[in-house]
């Protein structure tokens, strides 16, 4: 959660750390703040304003925020509520040192009982303002040893740094953070679960937790890892390990950042979540660029097993967290459906504390449009400390999760801004549909004919996509239906059933609505007693689906007890005219597409909802972009 960024270098800070935010707000909205300090300042004032509520509430700040050195935050509150006061940067009683937190220190409450009893005091309820004062406190005590030491090389050595080292020894718990001291011109950044990145510019530096951050100024960047301290300056950045006391630099590969700035703007579009629902079929059409073979016989990406373990997986796990399991269910769905091969799909927040069975013959599949999502990223860990092989389907490039897999493949979906996610979904289901085909062609499960028909089909997607974004009209009279609704359904089966799950959390989310998805099958067991005159029901019915009949019956449920239907279908005819009160209509297409085509029509039906709704559709309340926090 939170968007961090900092800066060093000749220009005047504050725009650049101001624009960084409105780039990162998507990550957490509830608070913002920024602290500069001027380089040449022979006063060495530290500047700092905080405000409740959203970033634009720090404009027209530049007077009070002079400084070419500076850091700022955008948050999603852990601990404490969102109010001026817990809002970062965090700092120690004389304002000297300005700390910004993502994260959340677990033995915070430890750690804050021990300063207490050395005399501090706390303002906030934040974890952060604890971690600040255990680096003042350190801070401290290193400035007071090194001046009564006698060995010249100790008297070199940076008291911040050494602090910052013992303070992040004492911490458990996952941060990204970026300091200063207003009496070094430097900016400190240190990272354990929370995703930072340096920006590397011609006499100036940034760091931030995305490079959307500062991509207006360089594409050069080093993507930190785990334990990595950076201790960064006009000219220069150092990088060093946590875990090694003699501070010695470590060198690491910088990459260059291949998106464009234009890629995280609204391009015309009222909303993020308009425009990346609106630009799948070229999301689609990228993620697919460069993957299949001319013969259509072949998907192209690295699977790095053994032909002896493909031949031989005894079970697949996919782990992930909300939409990207979803994907997950669909995954399981055409595995064992063409494969055969046992396939588990868990939340990665269940999946990490159950003491989960793995073994060296199992593929465990991390599916995340961030990477950095902290439940499926300790899962990810877990699966590698007792031998799995291990296989990632990311979007964000250089993400943690895309640096710890044995092998993956890149989504391609370029950077997903809105909070709820559309654009990562559909490409993380035709990933899913990649590793179908490579595994079945592999393992022998696919013929060579099935495999180019499937490979033909896949081509077909931003086409067909383009055509599934067509009932816009009918989904705008079906939102208008819906808006003032208490609660509603999504039922689904087998494939669709993970759709009705997808549509169901996007109205969730964003229109605030109440929506329960079933496998179509259940509602009688039990959900159906909630049914009532009007209470909206979202289903689908392919003309192809073995269990048409049965999909239909389901329909037949729902509307003898005045349920209002609304189905996703990819034909109209005079039976489901009788049956249903909406028919948003889809092309054709086989059930490894289906969930990829399902669910343009439920994405724009939440959008168009929580539109009539008022509702803040990019930045939905008490959501953040990506969980970095347990
Ligand atoms: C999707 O609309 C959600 N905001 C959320 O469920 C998300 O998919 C989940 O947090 C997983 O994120 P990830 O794909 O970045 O790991
Ligand atoms: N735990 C910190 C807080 O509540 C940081 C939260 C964040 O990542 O924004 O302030």
């Amino acid at each position: 959660m939170c968007g961090i960024i900092g800066y060093i270098g000749p220009k005047v800070a504050y725009p650049i750390l101001l624009t960084g935010l409105k780039r990162m707000e998507y990550r957490g909205y509830d608070s913002a703040g920024i602290s500069t300090i001027s380089i040449e300042d022979n006063q060495r004032a530290v500047n700092i304003v905080k405000k409740q509520g959203k970033v634009s509430n720090l404009e027209n700040k530049q007077t009070e925020l002079q400084g070419n050195l500076g850091l700022a935050h955008t948050r999603w509150a852990t601990h404490g509520q969102p109010s001026e006061l817990n809002s970062h940067p965090h700092f120690n009683d004389d304002k000297s040192l300005m700390l910004v937190h993502n994260g959340i220190i677990e033995n915070y409450l430890t750690i804050k009982r021990n300063l207490e009893q050395r005399g501090y005091v706390f303002h906030t309820q934040t974890d952060t303002e604890v971690l600040t004062k255990l680096i003042d406190y350190y801070h401290k005590k290193c400035k007071q040893k090194l001046s009564t030491t006698l060995q010249n090389y100790e008297q070199k050595k940076d008291p911040l740094e050494l602090a910052l080292r013992a303070a992040l020894h004492d911490v458990v718990g996952a941060y990204g953070i970026v300091l200063f001291h207003k009496d070094t011109n430097k900016l400190y950044a240190a990272k354990h679960g929370s995703p930072l990145v340096i920006g590397i510019g011609k006499n100036e530096h940034f760091v931030a937790s995305d490079p959307a951050a500062f991509l207006d100024h360089t594409r050069r960047v080093l993507y930190l890892e785990d334990e990595d301290i950076a201790i960064i300056k006009e000219n220069s950045y150092e990088l060093k390990s946590l875990c090694s006391h003699n501070g010695e630099c470590i060198k690491r590969k910088e990459d260059l950042v291949d998106w464009d700035i234009t890629a995280v703007e609204k391009n015309g579009y009222e909303h993020f979540m308009l425009k990346e629902i609106m630009e799948q079929p070229q999301t689609l059409a990228n993620c697919l660029a460069g993957r299949l073979d001319p013969q259509f016989n072949d998907i192209k990406f690295t699977l790095k097993l053994t032909l002896n373990f493909i031949k031989n997986i005894k079970r697949i796990s996919i782990i992930a967290c909300g939409t990207s399991s979803y994907a997950a269910m669909a995954g399981k769905f055409l595995i064992e459906k063409y494969l055969r091969i046992p396939t588990e799909v868990e939340v990665a927040s269940e999946w990490r504390y159950k003491n989960p069975i793995i073994s060296k013959d199992d593929l465990v599949i991390v599916i995340s449009q961030s990477g950095e999502t902290a439940d499926t990223l300790a899962a990810l860990k877990l699966a590698k400390q007792f031998g799995a092989k291990t296989f990632g389907i990311i979007n964000v490039v250089g993400s943690t999760m895309s640096r710890e897999v044995d092998s993956g493949i890149y989504i391609h979906a370029g950077p997903e801004i809105c909070v709820a996610s559309t654009k990562a979904f559909t490409a993380q289901v035709l990933c899913l549909n990649f590793l179908l085909i490579k595994l079945g062609k592999i393992r022998g499960d696919l013929t060579e004919t099935q495999i180019q028909r499937m490979i033909s089909n896949l081509l077909n997607t931003p086409e067909l996509v383009k055509q599934s974004l067509n009932n816009i009209e009918q989904i705008k009279a079906a939102a208008n239906l819906i808006k003032d609704k208490q609660s509603i359904f999504y039922l689904g089966r087998g494939i669709n059933f993970a759709t009705a799950k997808e549509g169901a959390i996007k109205i969730k989310e964003i229109s605030y609505i109440h929506a329960e998805d079933f496998a179509s099958g259940e509602m009688k067991h039990g959900p159906i007693a909630l049914l009532e005159k009007g209470f909206p029901v979202v289903t689908f019915v392919n003309k192809n689906d073995p269990l048409y009949e049965k999909n239909l019956s389901s329909i037949q449920e729902a509307k003898a007890r005045g349920a209002y239907i609304i189905v996703v279908a990819d034909h109209i005819d005079s039976t489901l005219q009788s049956y249903a009160d909406t028919i948003l209509q889809v092309p054709k297409v086989p059930d490894y597409l289906q969930p990829l085509i399902n669910t343009i029509p439920l994405q724009l039906l939440a959008y168009y909802t929580a539109k009539l709704r008022g509702c803040e559709i990019d930045q939905p309340k008490n959501l953040a972009k990506s969980v970095t926090v347990e």
